[in-house]
């Protein structure tokens, strides 16, 4: 993220001696993406990070794609899956392609063991649920309505203090970013950006454990689990500094644009990523001329496919979906409001939907395990 962020102590000039109390020095690591040419972050540890007891191959992650070329609007009532147990490992698999992987899971434990993603950044939506995102970065609470983004390569954990959970899960080969559009050539969020840098939360809270042991942390790569152990606590850092870190954004806090007349997708978009981007549909006054049509026009997303995820049980030109429906539009099927919603819409001052989007720029495929809570009718829904 392009917000210079600092937690703990770090020393006055990089790569220099840095004592710590007690004797010896604190080990420098230097994390950022894009071969060091991207955002970077440097960190200073009590122990070496590289101190790792044993390694150990845990499971593949092969997801499955249903094989059915019949081609319709599709709709998948996903909450109706059960997805409990941890956050990152019994997460279902929905849609998927070679750039980003959609899931949900509802995570009903603690994890005993540090996770990273090496694979693919994540972007977790707080459908339901609070607690802390924690990380080598420290401590970031989060709410529901949260957009947690966590880059790459970050070892990390998360505790919960609201109940139940509920996430809707985005896994990018990309890197995760806010659109270019709304930033400077600086990298300020401008005056035209639906949300500025106020509303971006960093970690808080820097707790140093200075714990030796043994403490499994469990990298994902390659579609498969490894496991290796680290002879202390990998929370270790005393500070860090730079611009590479998890960081939230609520999405209550995405200012939505309202106009005169119906404004196109592009208005509502929130992220940007190679081969997809992601939109944010919340609760806001409909357009304002008395003869505007407030419900979307009848559309085909050529070269992209679709996809909804409904964070409530409204929204204005669907009937028949309901919290954590997932619908998919794939690449040039015409769709839009179901009869009678568009006259229906005319003279209304306001909506409460609120909805995820995800736009890919390949077309996804259905990931088998959530074809029983498929609706099979959907693709006759505007008949
Ligand atoms: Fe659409």
């Amino acid at each position: 993220m392009p917000i210079y962020h600092r937690l703990g102590q770090i020393p006055r000039k990089r790569h220099t001696v840095f004592p710590k109390n007690g004797g010896g020095i604190h080990m420098e690591q230097l994390v950022g993406n894009k071969g060091f040419t991207g955002p970077a972050s440097l960190l200073y540890h009590l122990h070496l990070p590289t101190s790792v007891r044993s390694v150990r191959f845990v499971r593949s992650l092969d997801w499955e794609a249903e094989v059915d070329p019949m081609l319709r609007h599709r709709h998948f009532r996903a909450h109706r899956l059960v997805a409990e147990g941890s956050a990152v490992l019994d997460r279902q698999p929905l849609l998927f392609n070679s750039d980003v992987a959609a899931s949900i899971v509802q995570p009903t434990q603690e994890d005993e063991f540090f996770y990273r993603n090496a694979q693919g950044d994540e972007l977790i939506f707080v459908a339901e649920g609070g607690g802390a995102l924690e990380s080598q970065f420290g401590k970031l609470p989060f709410r529901q309505g949260d957009y947690l983004v966590v880059p790459r390569g970050i070892l990390h954990r998360y505790r919960y203090t609201a109940r139940p959970v509920r996430f809707f899960v985005l896994e990018s080969t990309g890197y995760l970013r806010t659109p270019h559009r709304y930033r400077n050539e600086h990298g300020q969020l401008t005056e035209n950006s639906p949300f500025c840098e106020r509303d971006i939360r960093r970690p808080e809270e820097l707790e140093t454990h200075d714990e030796p042991g043994e403490f499994r942390i469990v990298v994902k790569q390659h579609n498969a689990l490894t496991e290796m152990v680290l002879a202390h606590h990998p929370f270790d850092v005393a500070g860090w500094d730079g611009y590479y870190y998890p960081w939230a954004l609520n999405i209550h806090d995405f200012e939505p644009r309202v106009g005169r007349l119906h404004l196109p997708p592009p208005v509502h978009q929130t992220f940007e990523c190679e081969g997809f981007v992601v939109c944010s549909f919340c609760p806001r006054p409909y357009d304002f001329d008395p003869e505007a049509i407030p419900v979307p026009y009848n559309h085909s997303n050529v070269m992209s496919d679709e996809v909804l995820y409904y964070a409530s049980s409204e929204f204005m030109s669907r009937r028949g979906i309901e919290y954590g429906s997932i619908t998919l539009h794939p690449d040039g099927l015409p769709h839009g409001p179901q009869p009678g919603l568009t006259e229906k819409s005319i003279g209304e001052k306001k909506t409460e939907e609120l909805a995820v989007m995800v736009d890919t720029f390949r077309p996804l495929k259905v990931a088998r395990n959530i074809l029983p809570v498929e609706d099979g009718d959907y693709h006759k829904s505007w008949l």
